[in-house]
């Protein structure tokens, strides 16, 4: 063989060996794209909720387990097929025109639609559902539903309205522990914000206007619920908590006003959790969280004091404290628009704002103290207190859990004092808590030529952020608060805590 063919031949046989690297990269970039859609499929089968896609041209190619259940055909028979020729539309308002064509022709979603159609049998099937539009390489390729059967939903409803009434029945037993059992007596705290604020609580609970109660995750708004109910005339009445952020909206309107028979697939007569609380407080948690129709029937059961069950045509008075709380400033959720403005000032007819600890050093020692005694208790240990060398960093430290993240870090610290008689001290903390601790500390540093306490530092600090902020703003509180992520009460209380004014600097 000439030289020249033995060049050639090994260039060859290296075109081979890339080709072979590039075909073993191809075939594991396929492998994991087939691992990948196996795994998107399982998932899709594996859900209670109906999916369901078509193409641009109304094809169906997506049609999971559950909408194979809900409609009693098979996968195999609809796939590939176009939607207007497994359906029969004896209603013109068919899924075609009224969901998919839409959908494609707004490009926008169509949100918990209530729809009923026939199936091929005959039969006619309910279903709230959620359409999307959807994209391919930016161009419009078809609609995707995500949907649920009507029966199992009013099914789910009954369920839950069932459950709450047992645990309500079980909860206000007096021969129970659970359920509202703190009184406003059990609110620590030494402070003069937090004295000044249980003693608007306990003032208050006499009344029976509606109460708003304000304040940042942790800082004890349901522990003031529960105790403002033992405190007032309801207190013999069942105590009502509804998460409000927890429930699908499709769901709230029937968990809280009730159903009756009839009044879709599935629906039995049940009362509300209003008529469940008779007599005693419905707790709203989270109300931010209320879909903005809904909050229109809120309103009229506060101006009416009567409730009409989903379905009924006749209403019931009903004789139900209502608290509410947030831990989003009201007045930018009411700007915002995610609370009505007449809602609001039905509901904060008094309002109640507990103030962050990180606001009341005081208390830092006092609930400190009080949750090693608790634990204690609990464990069957004697740990002493807390070490000076913590209760340093701990008030300086922003606390954005509150009373609660204290609670949770003292509980984990006492599980690693090794001595029965030792204190609480920074080692014995989780190693990511004892470095945010120590990053708290070093805030400091980044204000040179400034002497003094960490306490007065920060101080200084704070005034000089808000003051800043405030200018930016033009002093307009509620622009200035959301941008400082406080709460627009809290910004108006360190405005007259710092002394700031306008002409200041
Ligand atoms: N002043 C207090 N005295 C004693 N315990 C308190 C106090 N404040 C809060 N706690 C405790 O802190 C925890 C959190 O309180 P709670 O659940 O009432 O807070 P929350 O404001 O409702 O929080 P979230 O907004 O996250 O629901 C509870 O275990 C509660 O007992
Ligand atoms: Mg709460």
């Amino acid at each position: 063989m000439k030289r020249d063919d033995i060049g050639e031949l090994e260039l060859l046989r290296q075109e081979i060996e890339i080709l072979k690297k590039t075909n073993i990269q191809l075939q594991e970039v396929g492998d994991d794209l087939e691992r990948e859609n196996q795994l998107l499929k399982t998932i899709l089968d594996s859900i209670h909720e109906g999916v369901y896609a078509t193409d641009e041209k109304g094809k169906i190619i997506l049609y999971n387990r559950e909408v194979e259940k809900t409609e009693g055909l098979k996968r195999s028979d609809v796939l590939g097929k176009k939607e207007t020729d497994v359906y029969s539309y004896i209603s013109e308002n068919n899924f075609y025109e009224a969901v998919t064509e839409k959908v494609m022709k707004t490009v926008k979603p169509l949100i918990e639609h209530h729809y009923k159609y026939y199936l091929p049998n005959g039969k006619r099937n309910d279903i709230l559902i959620n359409a999307f539009p959807f994209f391919y390489q930016e161009k419009l390729a078809g609609v995707y539903t995500v949907g649920r059967d009507v029966k199992t939903i009013g099914e789910f409803i009954s369920n839950t309205l069932v459950m709450q009434r047992k645990l309500t029945m079980e909860e206000n037993n007096p021969a129970n522990v659970k359920g509202a059992r703190y009184l406003l007596d059990h609110i620590i705290g030494d402070s003069k914000e937090m004295k000044e604020t249980v003693a608007l609580a306990r003032k208050v609970a006499g009344h029976s206007s509606p109460i708003l109660i304000v304040g940042e995750t942790g800082t004890g708004k349901e522990l003031f619920a529960q105790g403002i109910h033992n405190a007032s005339l309801f207190a013999k009445g069942p105590f009502v908590p509804v998460n409000c952020a927890a429930i699908p909206d499709s769901l709230l309107e029937s968990i809280l006003f009730g159903t009756v028979k009839g009044a879709f697939t599935g629906a039995v007569d049940i009362p509300g959790l209003f008529e469940q609380a008779e007599n005693g407080t419905i707790f709203l948690d989270e109300i931010n969280s209320m879909p903005f129709s809904l909050q229109a029937k809120l309103l009229r059961v506060l101006q009416d004091k009567v409730v009409r069950r989903i379905g009924s045509k006749t209403e019931t008075p009903i004789n139900t404290r209502i608290i509410s709380a947030t831990n989003v400033d009201p007045f930018v959720a009411v700007q915002e628009q995610v609370i009505r403005s007449d809602l609001f000032f039905r509901l904060a007819t008094v309002t109640i704002d507990i103030p962050p600890l990180r606001e009341r050093k005081n208390d830092i020692h006092v609930l400190g103290h009080y949750f090693i005694r608790k634990f204690n208790d609990k464990f069957g240990i004697f740990v002493k207190g807390i070490s000076r060398d913590l209760i340093k960093p701990f008030e300086h430290y922003y606390w954005p859990g509150n009373v609660r993240e204290l609670e949770n870090i003292i509980e984990s610290g006492m599980n690693f004092v090794e001595h029965q008689d030792d204190e609480l001290d920074l080692e014995h903390l989780p190693m990511y808590f004892q470095e945010r601790l120590l990053k708290t500390k070093e805030i400091s540093k980044y204000m040179p030529g400034i002497q003094g306490t960490l306490r007065s530092n920060l101080q200084e600090f704070e005034k000089r952020l808000i003051y800043d902020a405030l200018l930016r703003n033009s002093w307009n509180i509620t622009r200035t608060a959301q941008e400082l992520g406080i709460l627009r009460q809290n910004l108006q209380h360190k405005i007259k805590v710092l002394n700031l004014q306008k002409e200041n600097r």
